[in-house]
């Protein structure tokens, strides 16, 4: 299974999401294939954002060496899954899909604890340390359920 978390800098959630969802499938020793990017090049290569990277530190978790990119159109084939934080994620995402086939990879992360109802990841960019730590929160829920659904569904195919 390969999963991609998309959000509009790639430097603060999706990095969140991929480090955090790394760690919880490793710990369940469930083979998953991890990835993020975003949609604004103005961070191009850089790495996430001292605020993200502090966030999960606390929580045991080092994205560090990540590294910004852009979400391009091979990544509608090269993953299965392709989890946005928000509402322009998901309309970024859209504007690049050649099929109905490349939207039905396309969820929202919170859609995981709350079905269809296409909540946000508020975006902690211009926010302070506690919204790192909310959104921390959020993504490390969603992640968790996503390595159990994952479990449960490798469980009973077997
Ligand atoms: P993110 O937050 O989408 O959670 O990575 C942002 C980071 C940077 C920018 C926007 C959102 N920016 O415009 O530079």
């Amino acid at each position: 299974m390969k999963i991609l978390m998309v959000c509009l800098g790639n430097i603060c959630r999706s990095p969140i999401a991929e480090g955090v969802l790394r760690v919880h499938a490793l710990d369940a020793d469930l083979p998953l294939t991890v990835d993020s990017c975003g949609f604004e090049r103005y961070h191009l290569g850089d790495a996430p954002d001292k605020r993200a990277i502090n966030v999960c530190k606390s929580h045991g978790v080092d994205i560090s060496g990540l590294r910004q990119r852009l979400f391009k159109t091979e990544d509608f084939d090269r993953f299965d899954r392709i989890y946005v934080m928000d509402a322009n994620n998901f309309n970024d995402v859209k504007r690049m899909a050649r099929t109905p086939e490349d939207m039905k990879k396309v969820e929202f992360l919170m859609n995981v604890l709350h079905p269809n109802e296409n909540k946000p990841v508020p975006d902690p960019y211009y926010g302070d340390s506690f919204d790192f730590e909310n959104a921390f929160q959020l993504i490390d829920l969603a992640c968790r359920a996503i390595v159990k659904s994952l479990i449960v569904r490798q469980t009973s195919s077997k």
